[in-house]
């Protein structure tokens, strides 16, 4: 069976039992900026599993979601990484609960018409066995037996059987499913044997299945969710893998071809172990994808991730010797995935320009750095942190590549050394930048300083009166008004617009301190602050707090600038409620 018809064969599978099918969200997160990608199919849906109603109306969705996690970059190559994937997934937003969603894993997995017809004797499940957050999932158990014998489902802890997107947001139990990819098969095993079986990468992981009841803050389950809610999700790389009965994720069609594509232009002479093609093949992919959603190389946030990508598959490339440039991958790629994603055969020829631009750019410098990188790892047991700092300012060298050269010649990187510099050299560009930014406001009017800080208490406000899955999607400041584009699926009630201006108002009247920290990551956590959930890249964040003491109102997530004090605002006015698109509402207003 195709990529394809597996995943169509999803779709179909739950719209047959009443799922609405959504489409892929961007790459990019519209309404978490705590996070560069994606990683998982429940994260455009945050709002929604926290209680907001769906745009579509429906508690039953479905789709393939398109993700990136480069948690795992050193691990692209091995059987079953990659930076790029789809996700699979199911979700009850209050509807259907533990029961039907085992039933419908189950189904889908195993059957011959409608699903994969994976074989039953080489599933294995864990269920979560319990602790002071949640007792133990024995319902989960129960069901399960229904379909596998007891000695194949183990009770886990919540290490490996508690799910959460991040340090904040739903979370709950879950309930994982894992297939046995041996040639011979294992048969019933111990639950040591089958630990064992998923350490050896004999057994695979290939879905999911959350139960969504609980909620995390600052790291900690506090309580329950309104609704119980399932989140699910099956990778599609995966999942292909085992029901194309191959050992590993480049063997499929969503990969093959790339790699092979790879070799047949790499110089014969040239041994490989066969890693580089597979992570140029991974990279080029991943490269494609967020180009197409909007991400350029550039030396910050997303466009870094993609430029770290696409050097490290040139230097790889480079050491292949292969014939021809990137760029000529990319008509590989978009053949691969033109059903699915029709968006890139008309992006295809900018997609190309990118990666074309971004390897000749490289390429300048890489011979030289390659050269300079010989120089300095002569005779050395390790390359020092202001060394491998020194490939990345002069030659633009990644700390990956540094390292995968250093692995090459036996030698180490001291790593901490290097984000040490690279910390420091921010750190100066970052003042830089910040000084040019105050010059640049002091041009314009002062009105935009007041609008900033009206937004952060709007937002605020609309959060108390329609509830915390209210998130800022975008803003648009004049000197004449201000425009606050913000989640929610419903057309706001007068009452509630009247309420959220009052609010506001108040809050002026109140004259209350706008006052900023920069904190480490860790700490600005504690305060909980609107604008940081999921995993956070970077050290140092700002945090602008209103109120202080028992008068704090908002904390958020912030580079400013910002009035020093509310009553500096005057009165403030909604004109105008509106939709902008699905899920998502527009407030005007002014300031007199
Ligand atoms: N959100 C769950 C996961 O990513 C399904 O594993």
């Amino acid at each position: 069976m195709q990529s394809h018809e597996i995943r169509q064969r999803f779709l179909a599978f739950f719209e047959k039992r009443g799922h609405t099918i959504i489409p892929s969200a961007s790459l990019i997160p519209e309404n978490d900026p705590s996070v560069l990608f994606n990683t998982a199919g429940m994260q455009p849906l945050v709002p929604y599993l926290l209680g907001a109603t769906h745009p579509s109306g429906s508690t039953r969705l479905a789709n393939s979601q398109k993700c990136v996690r480069t948690v795992d970059i050193d691990e692209i190559g091995d059987n079953t990484h990659a930076t790029f994937f789809e996700m699979l997934g199911n979700w009850s937003l209050g509807d259907y609960f533990k029961q039907e969603a085992i039933k419908w894993s189950f189904e889908f997995l195993t059957d011959k018409q409608e699903g994969l017809g994976l074989d039953v004797s080489r599933l294995y499940v864990t269920v979560f066995e319990g602790d002071e957050n949640a007792p133990r999932d024995n319902e989960a158990f129960e069901i399960w037996k229904n379909y596998l014998p007891e000695n194949r489902i183990y009770f886990m802890s919540a290490k490996s059987n508690w799910w959460s997107p991040g340090d904040n947001g739903p979370c709950g139990p879950d309930s994982e499913m894992f297939y046995d990819v041996t040639e011979n098969g294992l048969g019933d095993m111990t639950k040591e044997d089958y630990m064992k079986a998923d350490d050896e990468q004999k057994v695979v992981e290939i879905w999911n299945d959350v139960f969504m009841e609980y909620e995390k803050k600052d790291g900690k389950v506090i309580g329950k969710l309104a609704k119980k809610n399932v989140d699910t999700g099956s990778g599609l790389e995966r999942v292909t893998m085992v029901v194309q009965g191959v050992n590993n994720i480049y063997d499929t069609d969503l990969l093959a071809p790339i790699v092979n594509e790879v070799k047949s232009k790499k110089k014969k002479e040239k041994s490989s172990d066969g890693r580089p093609e597979r992570i140029i093949a991974d990279h080029l992919r991943t490269s494609v994808f967020m180009i197409a959603d909007g991400v350029i190389p550039s030396n910050t946030d997303r466009g870094y991730i993609l430029r770290r990508l696409l050097r490290r598959a040139v230097r790889l490339s480079h050491s292949l010797q292969m014939e021809s440039g990137l760029e000529e991958l990319v008509g590989t790629v978009v053949q691969i995935y033109q059903n699915a994603y029709p968006n890139l055969i008309s992006d295809v020829v900018r997609i190309r320009e990118e990666i074309k631009k971004e390897e000749e750019k490289f390429r300048l410098t890489l011979e030289r750095g390659m050269k300079e990188f010989g120089k300095i790892a002569e005779g050395k047991k390790e390359i020092s942190g202001a060394e491998a700092f020194g490939l990345f300012s002069s030659y633009g060298f990644p700390i990956e590549i540094t390292e995968e050269m250093a692995d090459e010649r036996g030698i180490s990187v001291d790593k901490t050394g290097f984000q040490e510099e690279f910390k420091k050299h921010k750190e100066i560009s970052a003042v830089g930048s910040e000084q040019k930014f105050k010059g640049g406001l002091a041009d314009t009017s002062e009105i935009s300083t007041r609008y900033h800080t009206a937004t952060h208490l709007l937002q605020k406000a609309l959060r108390t009166v329609l509830g915390e899955q209210v998130f800022q999607k975008g803003s648009n400041i004049t000197a004449e008004r201000m425009r606050f584009d913000f989640s929610y699926g419903e057309k706001m009630t007068d009452e509630q617009k009247k309420k959220a201006e009052d609010l506001v108002n108040e809050k002026i009247q109140e004259a209350l301190p706008v006052k900023y920290e920069d904190l480490p990551i860790e700490e600005a956590r504690k305060r909980n602050p609107i604008g940081l959930f999921g995993d956070k890249y970077g050290d140092i964040v700002r945090v602008y707090t209103i109120g202080e003491g028992d008068k704090t109102w908002s904390i958020e997530l912030c580079g400013g600038p910002h009035v020093k004090n509310t009553s500096e605002l005057g009165h403030f006015k909604i004109l105008k409620e509106e939709a902008v698109s699905a899920g998502v509402r527009r407030i005007k207003a002014v300031l007199e």
